[in-house]
């Protein structure tokens, strides 16, 4: 079985993906909206002739979790506008210590995926709350960020994603950096075709790419 907490978009994303690639047998969704878990459950189930999950079930109720293999976390709060970084940390911790200990409760051999934001402030924290070894936790990290830059140099250069590799790594959120010695197309470096690859005021405008997210123009590239 898997668990997801959380009914937000990025549960929902993650409930179809589960359920679209058959990774589970069972599917159990946990919220604190009644109405919303259950309205998405009628939704999933209805749709149930085609993925191969036989048994979807949701409730505000941790039980219906019990024995899950993985549990996904994407509950709780997003930044809103002006709120800080630091404050949003302190209101998802609260939001934790409901839900970790519940979760462990039910499952205490699962290994727990961690996508709540501050994604690495909030997987140690689960480690703390969880009291399981720390192989047991992983935090989606900066995942996203690496698939959205191969998307970008993919864009740019006119390929397709999976031939373009690019990590982002650090912490996710602002202090994270491309590592453009490793950027690469089918194992070509590109930092040794542009060795300026990267840096500020290059012409390329690289450094856009893992910053903002936004392509650099097609012209200069
Ligand atoms: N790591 C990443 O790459 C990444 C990417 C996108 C979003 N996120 C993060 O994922 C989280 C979810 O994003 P979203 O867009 O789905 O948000 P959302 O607001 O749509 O959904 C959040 C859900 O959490 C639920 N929730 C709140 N408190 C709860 C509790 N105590 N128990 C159970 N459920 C509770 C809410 O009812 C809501 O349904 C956010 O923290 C967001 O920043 C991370």
């Amino acid at each position: 079985m898997i668990t997801l907490v959380g009914v937000g978009q990025v549960g929902m994303a993650c409930a179809i993906s589960i359920l679209a690639k058959s990774l589970a047998h069972e599917l159990a969704r946990v919220d604190v909206l009644e109405d919303k878990l259950k309205g998405e459950m009628m939704d999933l189930q209805n749709g149930s002739l085609f993925p191969q999950t036989p048994k979807i079930v949701a409730d505000k109720d941790y039980s219906v979790t019990a024995n899950s293999k993985i549990v996904v976390v994407t509950a709780g709060l997003c930044q809103q506008q002006g709120d800080s970084w630091l404050n949003l940390v302190q209101k998802n911790v609260n939001v934790f210590k409901f839900i970790i200990p519940q979760v462990v409760k039910y499952s205490p051999d699962c290994i727990l995926i961690m996508v709540s934001n501050p994604v690495d402030i909030l997987t140690y924290v689960t480690w703390k709350l969880s009291g399981l070894r720390k192989h047991r936790m992983i935090g989606s990290r900066c995942n996203l960020n690496s698939a959205r830059f191969s998307y970008l140099m993919a864009k740019t250069l006119g390929s397709h994603p999976s031939s373009c590799h690019g990590w982002i790594l650090g912490e996710y959120g602002d202090s994270s950096v491309a590592v453009w010695s490793g950027v690469n197309v089918t194992s070509v470096s590109l930092q040794e075709l542009n060795p300026e690859m990267g840096i500020d005021n290059n012409s390329e405008n690289w450094k856009e790419v893992s910053t903002s997210g936004s392509a650099p123009s097609e012209e200069s590239a």
